[in-house]
């Protein structure tokens, strides 16, 4: 085959399928395009089978021909679900429950669905391979034969896979190479917030997240995040607003911590919505560099609502909830405390305050919302002088302090 000049190749721009869902359209970067291949991956429980639902339904009802494949649930069971579903359009749906994948690749020749959800890649079985169903062999069976089908029938799928909390099951991460797009689908099942984010996507940008609530009637997109968190954020001593990045967008968190004695060896360090180790490591430079050693208490660390926050910019908004939490100070701005104080950065091991990414726009996040006085990288060279807010108060307070 003669290579050819990239700028004589004819790249044909396919019109996507809207999902109906803005803020699953605008992960997809801008819908799905034909003939590809989504992997959602996301913890038992999450939603992935509730929001790919939802988009089969919209698209339904935009005309698309779909088609629903339930390897775990029964025909059922996910009318159930579909009928708890806002709108009622989910009812239209044509499915199967079927765990055989050459039923389900029979049914797919014969129906030529556009758009056709996968439910789920570790459920399906090839018989022909006498591995158990959900091994690394029958995952990669199953997601290569559909793949195949896929780009053969022009049939765009939402391959839907399970991941555990540490996302190590055999499943999405095995298939990562061979999807066009891997979305991730995160937060804890008994909280209600959820954030789907691109981590692959071959036809748009991965730095697209959009965060969803669960209701009792499905999934709603929350538009504007910042604004219920900052609202819902307690201005207690242990909680700061984090002005995080939730891919290209900035978005105000709560971060909250518990400090309290300990009769455990080593003492327990208990992190959601946030990297451990980070964690760890902002608790060693909070001991070297800002005086507030932890070692004989018990830590607790929280993201509020679920969400998680996966940047460096999350340091000093841990280090500054765990030390209020520990002085028992609150870390309120403006008049009589009244607003909740926000702060971002990324704290360096010699107990520097480093700069992150997209400041101006965290700095106008915060802004929008009348949080003046953040405590950042631009104002703020070290450690030390982030905790000057809670210094004034030391002494009196000191009975507070643990450890
Ligand atoms: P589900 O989509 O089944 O999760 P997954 O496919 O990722 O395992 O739904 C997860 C949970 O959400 C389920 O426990 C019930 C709850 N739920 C609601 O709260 N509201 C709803 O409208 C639906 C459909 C589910
Ligand atoms: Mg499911």
């Amino acid at each position: 085959m003669a290579p050819v000049a990239l700028g004589e190749v004819v790249a044909a721009e396919q019109p996507r399928l809207s999902v109906g869902i803005g803020e699953f359209d605008n992960v997809l970067g801008g819908g799905i395009v034909p003939g590809s291949l989504v992997l959602i991956g996301g913890a038992p429980g999450i939603g992935k089978s509730t929001l790919t639902t939802m988009a089969l339904a919209n698209l339904a009802a935009a005309g698309r021909r779909t088609l629903y494949v339930s390897a775990e649930e029964s025909a059922p069971q996910i009318r159930l679900r579909a009928e708890r579903l806002r709108g009622g359009d989910a009812l239209a749906i044509p499915v199967i429950a079927e765990t055989d994948l050459a039923a389900v690749l029979a049914t797919l020749e014969r129906e030529r669905p556009e758009v056709c959800v996968i439910d789920s890649v570790q459920t399906l079985v090839c018989a022909e391979l006498s591995s158990a169903a959900g091994s690394v062999a029958q995952v990669r069976e199953v997601a290569g034969t559909i793949m195949r089908a896929a780009k053969q029938l022009q049939i765009a799928v939402l391959l839907v896979g399970h991941v555990t909390k540490e996302g190590a099951l055999a499943g999405p991460r095995v298939l990562e190479h061979l999807v066009d797009c891997v979305l991730q689908f995160e937060g804890e099942r008994e909280r209600t917030y959820r954030t789907l984010r691109a981590i692959k996507n071959r036809f748009g940008s991965t730095n697209d997240a959009g965060v969803f609530e669960m209701r009792g009637d499905g999934l709603v997109e929350v538009l504007d995040a910042s604004a219920r968190f900052v609202g819902e954020a307690t201005r207690a001593p242990g909680s700061v607003v984090l002005c995080a990045m939730e891919g290209s967008r900035p978005l105000l968190v709560e971060v909250q911590a518990l400090v309290s004695p300990s009769e455990l060896v080593p003492p327990r360090r208990v992190v959601a919505g946030l990297d451990r180790n980070r964690v760890a490591l902002v608790l060693a430079v909070l001991a070297r560099h800002g005086g507030i050693g932890l070692g004989g208490a018990d830590v607790f660390v929280n993201v509020v609502g679920g969400v998680r926050v996966e940047e460096p910019g999350s340091d000093l908004a841990v280090a500054l909830a765990v030390a209020s939490a520990s002085r028992g100070v609150a870390l309120a701005a403006g008049a009589g405390g009244a607003r909740p104080l926000a702060c971002f950065g990324e704290l360096g091991l010699t107990g520097e305050l480093r700069s992150v990414a997209h400041g101006d726009r965290r700095l106008a996040e915060a802004g929008r919302f009348g949080l003046s006085g953040v405590i950042e990288p631009g104002g703020c060279a070290t450690l030390r002088e982030a905790l000057r807010p809670l210094a004034g108060e030391r002494r009196e307070r000191s009975l507070a302090r643990v450890g």
